[in-house]
């Protein structure tokens, strides 16, 4: 049986926020012009106006909004944080990605996202949080790596987990090596979690998110 195609107006809209290459924006807005996905990218925001993600929200035509987020790295003003929610609900959006934001999301946009923001991390979380996580897990010396993506809370890549790949840490493997294996299942694996919530498949039972089985 054929599935019937989404229509704009049924779309979830998203809201990517990023601050560097964006490669999973990237992978999100390819996946969002099948017109079977559930989604849409409606804007990408940034901190970064120089940010790779911009050039490439331009060959998508997708809106791209700066957001000055305050000179505190790995933090954001509350100001920019009423200026993003404020962005996201001007463009109605439902869902908000974000895809190498190095910022903790905190403010008013927690509170007007929480349950409705999506992370991806470059790691099997809980184990690895936080930045270099490639770095960690390989230094750490685990076999197993991978991606998880997670709904955002207060903490540092502390959300409950709803989907995780996994790829093999070889003994030759670099930093540079086994990000790029990992990449490779975060551009799988972003678009198929944002699948899920847009098709409401997701609930969240304390930290343990039941996706429930479908199309
Ligand atoms: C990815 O590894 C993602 O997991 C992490 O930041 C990186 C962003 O890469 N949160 P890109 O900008 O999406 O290419």
């Amino acid at each position: 049986m054929r599935i019937p195609c989404w229509t704009m107006r049924e779309k979830s809209r998203i809201a990517v926020l990023a601050s560097g290459r964006g490669s999973n924006f990237e992978a999100l807005a390819r996946a969002c012009l099948d017109c079977d996905y559930p989604a849409a990218v409606v804007v990408l925001i940034t901190d970064n106006p120089e940010a790779g993600a911009v050039s490439i929200a331009d060959s998508f035509n997708i809106e791209h909004v700066a957001v000055d987020c305050g000179p505190k790295k790995g933090s954001m003003s509350p100001e920019s944080s009423e200026k993003i929610t404020a962005v996201c609900a001007a463009h109605k959006i439902d869902v908000v990605c974000l895809a190498g934001f190095m910022r903790i999301v905190k403010g008013a946009l927690m509170a007007a996202y929480r349950g409705r923001m999506l992370n991806i991390h470059p790691a099997l979380l809980p184990s690895f949080r936080g930045l270099d996580a490639q770095r960690q897990a390989l230094e750490f010396g685990v076999r197993w790596s991978g991606c998880t993506v997670h709904f955002v809370d207060e903490g540092v890549d502390s959300g409950a987990i709803i989907l995780q790949r996994i790829v093999p840490v070889r003994s030759d493997d670099t930093v540079e090596s086994l990000s790029e294996r990992i990449l490779r299942e975060e551009h799988v694996a972003y678009p198929e979690a944002v699948r899920f919530y847009a098709t409401g498949r997701l609930r969240v039972e304390g930290r343990r998110v039941i996706i429930r089985e479908g199309v």
